[in-house]
């Protein structure tokens, strides 16, 4: 059954192009397909810093969407430290909109 919702909930985000915040589980699995999961973890350093300490240094920043989306988009370097992100440009623009979105609500 509860799989059965999470489809549900995964196709009306592609086909509504929603922005609503994603929940945990269906943000990890997009994390997944899109390949950010190989880097990141919500609560572990990996490659990149885990994403609570993002949301942690972003906290009350009106900015922090457009300027991550952006950088998720286009990569970057030097602000966790001297290891680059590779540009995402074949991760779909909705999904790091919703990744972004969903990693700035993340508490520690
Ligand atoms: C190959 C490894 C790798 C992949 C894949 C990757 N990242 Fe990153 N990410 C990093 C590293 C390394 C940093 C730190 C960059 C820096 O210090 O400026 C980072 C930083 C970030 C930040 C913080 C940026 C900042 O300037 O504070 C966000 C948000 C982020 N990644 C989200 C994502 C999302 C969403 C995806 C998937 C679409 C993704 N990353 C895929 C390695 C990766």
């Amino acid at each position: 059954m509860k799989r059965q919702y999470l489809v549900l909930a995964a196709g009306l985000l592609v086909a509504g192009g929603a922005h609503a915040a994603l929940d945990n589980t269906t943000a990890e699995a997009m994390m997944k397909k899109d390949g950010c999961a190989a880097c990141h973890t919500i609560d572990k350093k990996l490659v990149g810093p885990p994403y609570m300490e993002v949301s942690a240094k972003y906290k009350g920043d009106a900015g922090a969407v457009a300027k991550l989306v952006d950088k998720v988009k286009k990569g970057g370097v030097g602000v966790w430290g001297q290891i680059p992100m590779p540009p995402n440009a074949q991760v779909p623009e909705a999904d790091i909109k919703d990744l972004v979105t969903w990693i700035l609500t993340l508490k520690k």
